[in-house]
């Protein structure tokens, strides 16, 4: 096994324990190791959402946010839109999104946890959603056709991910040209180094493993976005912050020399 695969499963075991804590009623999701390691606080989870979307939401999905910001607040959406929630968690941001592009509308949640799979898709039935689908697969590996979605979203995931420059080529490759990614996530200032990153929280903390500031905006740049902003919210740890990342596939990335992403055969999953 591979240092990349061993750091994955322990991410997977960490999440799947929350999970199952949520599901069992003998906790919240945030208990030691989890994203929101340490107290539960106001800079994760559900803290982050408007009391009106708290009122949206079954006690379980709630229960079970892991995130560091709101990317529904972020992205946006519109009646009729097809949305990608990358690592759903239990759902809560699959819930909302679904609520707001309507029955025409249709929002994946895509998660590699069998645990939070069972509890988002037990959340979104409680919560009466019809136009939402839970695919079980990895972020670096979307089992989603070429340019098939209007909008990505993502709370506090790809810090997460072994594979970052796979997950940006990825989400470039399913969103159609125009497409819109509005993302909250883990950012550090360019100012730290990684081992002082490491220094401030483990990586399934979503501390260590976060991308700086520039990197966030090099990788999105060299997969074909434009109009893009890294924009910090909260400070969580000395020089790492809560982070709103906004971009727009643009139309043509051929016209602009960029890597022209080819639709995959990735019917399956991981
Ligand atoms: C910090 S939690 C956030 C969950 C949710 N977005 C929320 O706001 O509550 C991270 C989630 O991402 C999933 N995840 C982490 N890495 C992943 C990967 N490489 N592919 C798919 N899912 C992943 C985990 O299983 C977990 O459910």
């Amino acid at each position: 096994m591979t240092t990349t695969d061993s750091l994955r499963d322990e991410v997977r075991r960490k999440y799947a324990e929350a999970a199952v804590a949520v599901a069992e009623g003998s906790g919240c999701g945030c208990g030691s190791g989890a994203c929101c390691e340490g107290d539960a606080n106001e800079d994760f989870g559900t803290a982050l959402y408007t009391l009106e979307q708290r009122g949206e939401l079954p006690d379980a999905a709630a229960l079970a946010s892991l995130g560091c910001g709101n990317p529904t607040a972020v992205a946006e959406l519109r009646e009729g839109e097809t949305v990608l929630d990358l690592g759903s968690g239990g759902g809560i941001d699959v819930i909302l999104s679904a609520k707001r592009i309507g029955p025409a509308g249709l929002a994946y949640g895509l998660d590699m946890t069998d645990e939070m799979l069972a509890l988002a898709r037990r959340n979104a039935e409680d919560a009466g959603i019809r136009n939402a689908v839970f695919l079980k697969g990895l972020i670096e590996k979307i089992p989603l056709p070429a340019n098939s979605v209007d909008v990505v979203i993502s709370n506090c995931v790809i810090n997460l991910s072994t594979a970052k420059a796979e997950v940006l080529l990825e989400i470039s490759r399913v969103l159609k040209p125009g497409g819109r990614l509005g993302i909250s996530d883990i950012v550090a200032e360019d100012r730290l180094t990684k081992e002082e990153q490491a220094e401030r929280g483990s990586y399934v903390g979503c501390i260590a493993g976060a991308l700086s500031k520039s990197e966030y905006e090099a990788g999105l740049e060299a997969v074909g976005f434009e109009d893009i902003s890294v924009e910090f919210t909260h400070e969580v740890a000395d020089g790492i912050h809560g982070a709103i990342i906004r971009a727009v596939k643009t139309g043509d990335p051929a016209a602009r020399g960029l890597p022209v992403v080819q639709p995959a055969t990735r019917a399956g999953c991981c």
